[in-house]
């Protein structure tokens, strides 16, 4: 039986399918080399949000890797409200994945004379639970044992999966993640700092994914008079900062109180995460609106 979480209807290379009815040919080069890239909207209410930034990062995602498929910024955002739409007016977010596509002959090289594969499905978007917005979450560090080219949005995801279950298995919800003592993020989300009344944001690099939800908090930053740097950032520097927030589409921003047992600032929610988050509540609301 499905999850009650995974929403009725699904995209398959153009149509919309019952979800249990959309089944991948096994020589698809996504399921046998994770050849492929990947995006997720949150969808609120019905109402997609932030698509724009998410169809850039996909496009530039299928050029950095050269899969070359003829649908404009336009078609993919008219897919992503295909699929919200068809599950109806809820609070949901959509997975979407496009691969090289089918090659009968396995081979690294990669084909140029064939198509590429489009699916898409919608999850149901929880609401954040109260224990967050006073405790906020706890996180662990460790070694960022992925790939080079971390700015590509792949769905090669094993690295991640298992520093995500390393920080689950220490009862964490998050892996913070560094090289060499440089943070670079967390597992699934982008790690920002406030350190003297300012937010530091990591620079855009092949270390990091470029994260939709850290350039909405910049905009807010701004709204509100937190001043911003985008630079690079220490361990150390993390450890001693007054907030650390993490920002990912589906988690919004979230403020982490203890990194490997120790607090971060107070070891509570601090204020200009609760600013930030009132700032993204109210722009959301806006977004459904209009
Ligand atoms: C590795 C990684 N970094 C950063 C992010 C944040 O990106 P976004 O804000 O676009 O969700 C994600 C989101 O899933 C991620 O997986």
């Amino acid at each position: 039986m499905i999850d009650p979480r995974v929403l009725p209807f699904a995209y398959l290379n153009g149509d919309i399918i019952p979800i249990e009815q959309a089944k991948i040919p096994a020589l698809d080069r996504g399921f046998l080399f994770g050849d492929a890239i990947y995006e997720v909207v949150p969808v609120y209410a019905g109402v997609l949000f932030r698509a724009q930034s998410h169809v850039e990062r996909l496009m530039r995602g299928l050029e950095k890797i050269q899969i070359r498929d003829e649908r404009t910024a336009h078609d993919w955002h008219e897919v992503f409200e295909q699929i919200a739409k068809t599950n109806g007016d809820i609070d949901q977010y959509i997975y979407l994945q496009v691969t090289r596509g089918v090659s009968h002959y396995r081979n690294h090289a990669t084909p140029t004379d064939i198509k590429p594969l489009v699916f898409a499905m919608s999850q149901r978007l929880m609401p954040r639970s109260n224990h967050i917005a006073k405790h906020g979450i706890e996180a662990v560090l460790l070694q960022d044992t992925r790939w080079a080219r971390c700015d590509i949005k792949t769905t090669s995801l094993l690295a991640n999966v298992l520093l995500r279950q390393s920080a689950l298995d220490q009862e964490c919800s998050e892996a913070l993640l560094h090289r060499d003592g440089w943070v670079t993020e967390g597992a699934a989300s982008t790690v920002l700092l406030v350190t003297n009344d300012t937010l530091i944001v990591p620079p855009n690099n092949h270390e990091v994914l470029p994260g939709t939800t850290s350039r909405l908090i910049v905009e807010l930053a701004d709204a509100i008079g937190l001043p911003y740097e985008t630079r690079k950032f220490s361990v150390e520097e993390m450890l001693s900062a007054e907030e650390v927030l993490l920002a990912a589409a589906t988690k919004e921003v979230l403020p982490v109180c203890t990194i490997d047992d120790k607090s971060v600032g107070n070891g509570k929610p601090g204020p200009w995460w609760k600013k930030l988050d009132a700032a993204y509540q109210a722009y959301k609301a806006k977004v459904i609106a209009s």
